[in-house]
């Protein structure tokens, strides 16, 4: 069977990419990424000698070239990743988020009508269900919270949702979403929480808290986000849309603390900043369904996790610096062009 993987060299597609090979070997991965900035080829420096793994470097908004890649390799999977991912950047230029999130979502379905699928399957976030409110511990998302988004990504991310259900209902295309909680763990880019305050610590640098650091999120290791999808694109019912998320809630304050004691660093690199416009309050799962249905449950504990994650960071500092100096966007041209 082969799969394709959509944004397979961002931080949750490349773990994704490992995961299947480790526990999927028979089956063969197709990557797709149109290398942003967010994408990195290092990310899978392990697969490029690997026979049932193959790179191709196009953006899954270009029609003409998703058409062709169906054409050539008719696809069993399609798991698409591929998105512009990042709040902050989202509310300083909306419109590449509705490019890729939107559009490609959809040139992606028009090529699966076009050649035939198995399943295409949707990444997609928690975030489209907007927010909660911080004194209502008791109250978490579910399948049926209506889409009540806040930033332009979550927006975009919701319509994509709409769009996948559409192609469902519409013309019967064989369909599946996650809408998974916050994502931490190796490759992760560092200007997303956890990597960016790790990165800033290691080099003394203040740790920029937005607002007053309250805001909570519910923090899942990535390779159980990875066993999540796998196990809904295999076996999950078509049309469905599953959550996914570990009860692992903590607020940003937190975090941060924790990184701060686990690398030996001073509370006083904390410095308090303006808040993120439009900022979310609190994500929370309820991972009810996809554990009934499927058996989910993830296997890493916060603690655990974030221990793993930051001695990643301690073992990769060049990786972490070939990005902040922005010698890893060489990389694919170096290493990879031509094959
Ligand atoms: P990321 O930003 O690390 O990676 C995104 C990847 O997509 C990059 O490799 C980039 O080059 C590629 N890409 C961007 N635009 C593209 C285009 N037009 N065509 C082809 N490739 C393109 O993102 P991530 O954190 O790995 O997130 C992956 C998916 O998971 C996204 O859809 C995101 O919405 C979803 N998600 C992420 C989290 C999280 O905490 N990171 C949580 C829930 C859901
Ligand atoms: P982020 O990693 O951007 O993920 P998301 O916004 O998708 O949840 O941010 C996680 C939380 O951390 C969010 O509440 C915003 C906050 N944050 C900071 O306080 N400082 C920062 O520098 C960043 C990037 C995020």
């Amino acid at each position: 069977m082969t799969i394709l993987v959509t944004g397979g060299a961002g931080f949750i597609g490349s773990n994704f990419i490992a995961y299947e090979r480790r526990v999927h070997p028979e089956d063969r991965i197709l990557c797709v990424d149109a290398l942003t900035y967010a994408g990195n080829m290092e990310n899978l420096a392990p697969f490029m000698d690997d026979p049932l793994f193959r790179f191709v470097k196009a953006d899954i908004a270009d029609r003409q070239a998703i058409y062709a890649l169906f054409e050539e390799e008719k696809p069993d999977i399609v798991v698409n990743f591929a998105a512009e991912t990042h709040v902050d950047r989202s509310v300083h230029d909306p419109e590449v988020f509705l490019r890729t999130n939107m559009m490609g979502t959809q040139v992606l379905m028009d090529a699966c009508r076009k050649y035939g699928i198995q399943r295409y399957h949707q990444v997609s976030t928690d975030e489209v269900y907007g927010d909660l409110p911080l004194d209502e511990p008791d109250l978490f998302f579910t399948e049926e919270t209506p889409l009540h988004t806040s930033s332009p990504y979550s927006a975009s991310k919701a319509s994509a949702d709409l769009m996948v259900l559409a192609y469902h209902r519409t013309f019967g295309l064989p369909v599946s979403i996650t809408r998974c909680s916050n994502n931490y763990g190796p490759y992760q880019f560092p200007e997303k929480l956890i990597p960016l305050m790790i990165s800033r610590a290691l080099k003394d640098q203040t740790l920029p808290v937005y607002g007053t650091g309250e805001n909570v999120r519910d923090w899942l290791f990535v390779d159980d986000h990875c066993s999540a999808i796998d196990l809904v694109m295999r076996k999950g019912r078509v049309g469905e849309v599953y959550n996914v998320g570990g009860h692992n809630e903590r607020t940003n304050l937190e975090v941060v603390k924790t990184i701060l004691r686990e690398l030996n660093k001073p509370e006083s690199l904390i410095t308090f900043v303006t808040d993120r416009p439009g900022h979310d309050r609190r994500y929370a799962i309820d991972p009810a369904k996809i554990h009934g249905e499927l058996g989910w449950l993830p296997e890493t504990k916060f603690d655990d996790g974030i221990r793993a994650t930051i001695r990643w960071y301690l073992d990769n500092v060049g990786w972490l610096e070939r990005i902040i100096a922005g010698e890893y966007q060489d990389y694919y041209e170096k290493m990879y062009a031509g094959r």
